[in-house]
């Protein structure tokens, strides 16, 4: 159970974007529906710990996961407990192939055999995934690129 006590988020010290803000997540998620510049993507990264990469910062309120206070944590241990952003905006690391985006998101797992079960997985998710594995992922069409990024944090933790 993910938890949100009434948070504000200050962005650099001085923009307060959100204010008040509680969201109550079980099993099988949905997300309010906000107009533009609500504070949808603030709220995510608050709880995924990603505000920090823009000296955002949580200052009031608190966010809970399965009884534990993560909101001082960093995003690394968020990401440790299985809670990861899909990013907006193709983020994908052009460079390289899709399946070696797909695999920088299992670095941190040892477990190889089960790394390729998931891999299959994405791919039943995405059959367009595994159709253009091969390709340079800085080629793909915005769509395309919007499924990796949909893809990589899915199962880069542990289960
Ligand atoms: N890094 C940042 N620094 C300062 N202000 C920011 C930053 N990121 C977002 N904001 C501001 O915070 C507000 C909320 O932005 P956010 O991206 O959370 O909105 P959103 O609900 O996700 O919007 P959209 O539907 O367009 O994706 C906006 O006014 C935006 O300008
Ligand atoms: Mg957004």
């Amino acid at each position: 159970m993910l938890k949100v006590n009434s948070i504000e988020v200050v962005y650099m010290n001085v923009i307060q974007v959100l204010r008040g803000v509680s969201i109550e997540v079980g099993d099988g998620v949905s997300f309010p529906t906000r107009a533009n510049g609500a504070g949808k993507t603030t709220t995510l990264k608050a709880i995924s710990g990603m505000l920090k990469t823009e000296e955002g910062e949580v200052t009031e309120g608190s966010i809970d996961f399965d009884g534990k206070r993560i909101d001082r944590y960093g995003p690394e241990d968020i990401a440790a407990l299985g809670i990861s952003q899909a990013m907006e905006g193709r983020r994908v690391l052009e460079h390289l192939s899709v399946e070696e985006n797909l695999l920088v998101g299992a670095y941190c797992r040892k477990d190889r055999a089960a790394v390729k079960q998931d891999l299959e997985l994405v791919s039943d998710y995405f059959p367009r995934i595994k159709h253009l594995r091969r390709r340079v992922s800085g080629y793909l069409s915005g769509g395309e690129q919007q499924m990796l990024v949909i893809g990589e944090p899915s199962w880069h933790v542990q289960s």
